[in-house]
C-alpha cells in the first residue's frame, strides 16, 4: 500500500468522528445508500440473519474498506450478495454476473445448486462455490471458491437493486464480536465509523447464513450451521451434507470459515453451563469472589432459574431469557440481542445455559454459544 492510499484513508476517517446516521429505508436512503456505494464506501445493510456492512463485491477499495472498519483480517473472505435472479436459470444468472464459473461443474454439482437454490433462495443459505476469476482474491481470502448468497429481507433486496452490482457483507461488528441485530446495534460496533445504516427493524432470523459448500463433483460440506438445516438440506437433495474436515481444524477462518474457535463473543466472560440451571446441584463459589453480580441467559422462563441460580452462586443475577415458551426459533431472534444486554449490563461474569436441543436450529445456536464462551 503506498503513502497516497494511506493519507486520503486517514483524512476519510478523521471526517468520519461523527456518528452514523440511521434511515428508514425510503426511496431517499435507499438512493443516497447507493450512491455511497457507487463511490466504494460501506453502508449498514439490514438482512433477514443479521446486519452486514455493505461495499461493492467487485471493488478492490471497497473490500479494503470493509475489512479496516470491521478490523478483519483478510484471510477471513467475505459473503457475497447478489439480488434476485432475473435470468430465469440461477446458473447462467451467476455466471453472467461474473461470480462463478459453471464450466467447472459437474451435472451432480449443477443438480444440488438448483434444487437448493430453488427452495432456499432467496434466504438464509450461502452456496460456496468455484469462483469467477473476476472475483477480487480480495473478497475470497485468495481461495478459489466462492460464498454467495441472496437475501430475503426486502430493504437488502431494494439496496441490491438500487446498486446495481453484487455487494460483499460480513456481519457489521468488530471482527469476533456479536453480530448486530437491529441498525443501532451496528451504530454501537461501527457508527463512528461509517455514515449510514438503513434501518430494517429487528432481524427475523437472528443467526447468520448457514454456509454450505458444493464442490465440481457436488460433495457438500456443511462449514457453518445456521437456520437451513442440516436436515432440511438433507431432505431437499437426498444426502447428508458432510461435518467440515477435523483435521483442518480452525486456526485461520481460511480452513473453516466462520469457524474460528472464539467468535461471536461478548466482551466479558461468558461461561456455558452443561446443564439447565435448575438441574445444577452445586456451584464453586470460590470462582466467583470478588464478583458482585452474575448475568444468567436461560431458555425458558426467569422466574425459576433466577432464584435458583441467586442461591447457588450467593450472587445478585440478572436472568434473561431467551423465549419464556422455550421455542429455539424465538431464541435464536434473542440470542444476540441478550447477549448484547448482558455484555452491557452491570453483571461482570455471564453464564449461559445449553440450548436444550442440538437438532435443527439447535445445531446453530449451541455451535454460537460455544464461540461465544470459548
Ligand atoms: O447471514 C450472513 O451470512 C451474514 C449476513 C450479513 O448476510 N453475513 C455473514 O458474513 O455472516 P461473515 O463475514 O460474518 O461470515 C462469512 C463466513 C466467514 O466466516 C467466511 O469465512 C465464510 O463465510 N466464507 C466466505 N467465503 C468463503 C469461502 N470461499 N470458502 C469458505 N468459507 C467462506
Ligand atoms: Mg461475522
Amino acid at each position: 500500500m503506498n503513502g497516497k492510499v494511506k493519507i486520503s484513508d486517514s483524512l476519510m476517517y478523521t471526517a468520519r468522528i461523527m456518528t452514523a446516521k440511521i434511515m428508514k429505508p425510503n426511496a431517499k436512503a435507499l438512493q443516497e445508500a447507493a450512491e455511497l456505494l457507487r463511490k466504494n464506501d460501506v453502508v449498514g445493510m439490514p438482512t433477514e440473519t443479521v446486519y452486514g456492512l455493505a461495499g461493492n463485491a467487485f471493488s478492490e477499495d471497497a473490500l479494503l474498506r470493509i475489512y479496516k472498519t470491521k478490523e478483519r483480517p483478510t484471510f477471513d473472505p467475505l459473503i457475497i450478495h447478489i439480488a434476485p435472479d432475473e435470468s430465469g436459470d440461477i446458473l447462467t444468472g451467476l455466471e453472467t454476473q461474473g461470480l462463478i464459473l459453471t464450466d467447472k461443474l459437474g451435472n451432480t454439482a449443477r443438480e444440488r445448486i438448483r434444487q437448493l437454490t430453488d427452495r432456499f433462495w432467496p434466504g438464509p443459505l450461502t452456496l460456496v462455490l468455484p469462483k469467477d476469476p473476476k472475483v477480487p482474491d480480495l473478497a475470497t481470502s485468495g481461495l478459489p471458491t466462492v460464498a454467495i448468497r441472496m437475501p430475503s429481507h426486502p430493504v437488502a433486496r431494494s439496496l441490491l437493486k438500487a446498486a446495481n452490482m453484487p455487494l460483499a457483507a460480513p456481519s457489521a461488528n468488530r471482527f469476533g464480536r456479536i453480530s448486530p441485530t437491529s441498525a443501532q446495534d451496528v451504530i454501537d460496533e461501527l457508527g463512528t465509523l461509517i455514515e449510514l445504516v438503513l434501518d430494517g427493524g429487528s432481524c427475523e432470523i437472528g443467526l447468520e447464513s448457514t454456509v454450505l459448500s458444493i464442490d465440481p463433483e457436488g460433495n457438500m460440506t456443511l462449514l457453518r450451521p445456521g437456520y437451513v438445516t442440516a436436515e432440511a438440506i438433507t431432505e431437499c437433495t437426498g444426502v447428508s451434507p458432510a461435518a467440515p474436515n477435523a483435521s483442518a481444524a480452525p486456526k485461520t477462518a481460511q480452513n473453516a470459515p466462520g469457524m474460528l474457535a472464539s467468535h461471536y463473543a461478548p466482551a466479558k466472560k461468558l461461561i456455558l453451563l452443561s446443564e439447565p440451571v435448575t438441574q445444577i446441584v452445586k456451584m464453586n463459589q470460590n470462582s466467583l469472589e470478588g464478583i458482585k453480580t452474575l448475568g444468567l441467559l436461560v431458555f425458558g422462563p426467569t422466574s425459576e432459574a433466577e432464584e435458583k441460580f441467586k442461591q447457588l452462586s450467593g450472587k445478585q443475577v440478572i436472568c434473561l431469557s431467551l423465549s419464556e415458551s422455550g421455542n429455539l426459533d424465538e431464541a435464536a431472534r434473542n440470542l444476540f440481542a441478550k447477549m448484547r444486554a448482558l455484555d452491557e449490563s452491570e453483571a461482570e461474569l455471564l453464564f449461559t445455559e445449553p440450548c436444550p436441543s442440538a437438532q435443527g436450529i439447535g445445531h446453530a445456536i449451541t455451535d454460537r454459544l460455544k464461540r461465544a464462551s470459548h
